[in-house]
């Protein structure tokens, strides 16, 4: 293949190199998948008005989120197992976003855990959690994370219970214990002797680092995925956020807000921020997109915290996209798994320069040099307001 030069590009470059099993659960979504198709297509269909014979000789792509200063208004957001993808893979994620002067948040079900990344990065991480029912391991987890320095929390409240993913069922990854099982993911694994070679036998050990304790290393996907099912917390509710804020003081991001009844809710435990998204379309199937969600959510919570959002977004373009629409920063999901499958460290950091390229195009060609200039003024309203949104 040649050299990848977008997003898609390497999306297709981690089909080539990663087994078929762990390409489909990077890539798929839930039961039909109308939400994943909805997110990538209604964000697409946002009209850019552009703008000529504005002096852009000087664009400023830099932003400010819960205290702390980025060069980009980008986070690679939380992306469970993405360590899979290639060898310590959340490392070589983190040490590419903070060279790129931006954030990386790691997963409750990151391959690597909390101390094996903060140790091995320079600078803090994010930290996302899901409620677990232990709360003592809760505990355990938010004190660790304060421990190694993590700058911001991002609490995931959109998995009560999991999503069913056809993919994942029909690839072989889900639904198959036992030997049947493992033998068939280990033939798909042969066929890929790059990623068998880097990840399947020196990117070891396979487990989840931050639940390790509890799992023991080297536990099989079944024990993964059984733990995930036994131990996400489905009756946590509202109040359940002061068990988190009593233990955390720094900032609080709710992620998993998709309707503006939940936003304004979430203005009132002690958030700082949200994340307005569908998890991916890997959740609820039939859910809006996130293009189409937010700019209602942002409405109604206004200033009182930081809007963020994901889901969809493929390009540079597709920031300037959610930003827009009314982020004020943009979480990257399957963008950076992708690149990491495809490119390792290196595939990351590329495709974050080529986002950075992006937004600088999109900012020219808009008229907006700076990120506090990009809002609704830049988009054509009867697209973006009209045909995305149905009614407005
Ligand atoms: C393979 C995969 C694993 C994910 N794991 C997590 C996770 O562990 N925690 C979480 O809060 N969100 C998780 N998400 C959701 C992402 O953080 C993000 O919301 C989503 O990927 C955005 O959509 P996009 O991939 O279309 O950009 C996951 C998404 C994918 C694709």
């Amino acid at each position: 293949m040649v050299k990848p030069v977008s997003v898609l590009d390497y999306r297709a470059l981690a089909k080539k190199r990663l087994p078929h099993f762990l390409y489909e659960y990077f890539d798929g979504g839930s039961y039909a998948e109308q939400t994943l198709r909805r997110s990538t297509a209604d964000l697409e269909s946002v009209a850019l008005r552009q703008r000529v014979l504005v002096d852009i000789m000087k664009l400023d792509l830099s932003t400010s989120l819960f205290g702390q200063d980025f060069k980009l208004p980008i986070a690679l957001g939380p992306i469970g197992l993405a360590g899979i993808a290639a060898r310590r893979g959340e490392i070589q994620a983190a040490n590419a976003a903070h060279a790129a002067g931006i954030q990386f948040c790691l997963s409750t079900v990151g391959v690597c855990g909390l101390k094996e990344v903060a140790e091995a990065v320079k600078k803090p991480i994010w930290y996302q959690l899901y409620m677990i029912r232990d709360r003592g391991f809760m505990k355990e987890l938010l004190d660790l994370a304060k421990e190694k320095n993590c700058s911001a929390l991002f609490f995931t409240v959109d998995m009560p219970v999991p999503g069913t993913r056809y993919r994942d069922n029909r690839s072989g990854l889900a639904g198959s214990p036992g030997i049947k099982g493992a033998i068939r993911r280990t033939w798909q694994a042969v066929k890929r002797p790059g990623w068998a070679w880097d990840v399947g036998i020196n990117g070891r050990p396979h487990s989840l680092g931050n639940v390790a304790p509890v799992l023991g290393d080297n536990t099989g996907l079944d024990d993964f995925f059984a733990w995930m099912r036994n131990n996400f917390d489905g009756s946590c509710t509202w109040k359940d956020l002061d068990f988190i804020r009593e233990r955390w003081d720094r900032p609080l991001i709710i992620k998993g807000i998709l309707d503006a009844e939940d936003a304004r809710l979430a203005t009132q435990v002690g958030a700082d921020g949200i994340v307005v998204s569908n998890h991916g379309g890997r959740q609820l199937d039939g859910v809006p997109s996130t293009a189409r969600a937010l700019p209602a959510i942002a409405d109604a919570v206004g200033d009182k915290l930081t809007v963020l959002a994901d889901g969809g977004v493929r390009s540079g373009l597709d920031v300037v996209r959610m930003l827009a629409l009314g982020a004020k920063g943009v979480l990257l999901g399957r963008a950076w798994a992708f690149a990491l499958a495809g490119g390792g460290g290196a595939g990351v950091a590329h495709v974050l320069r080529l986002i950075e390229a992006e937004i600088k195009v999109a900012m020219a060609l808009t008229g907006a040099t700076r990120i506090d200039q990009i809002d609704s003024s830049i988009l054509v309203q009867d697209d973006a307001r009209r045909n995305v949104f149905g009614n407005v």
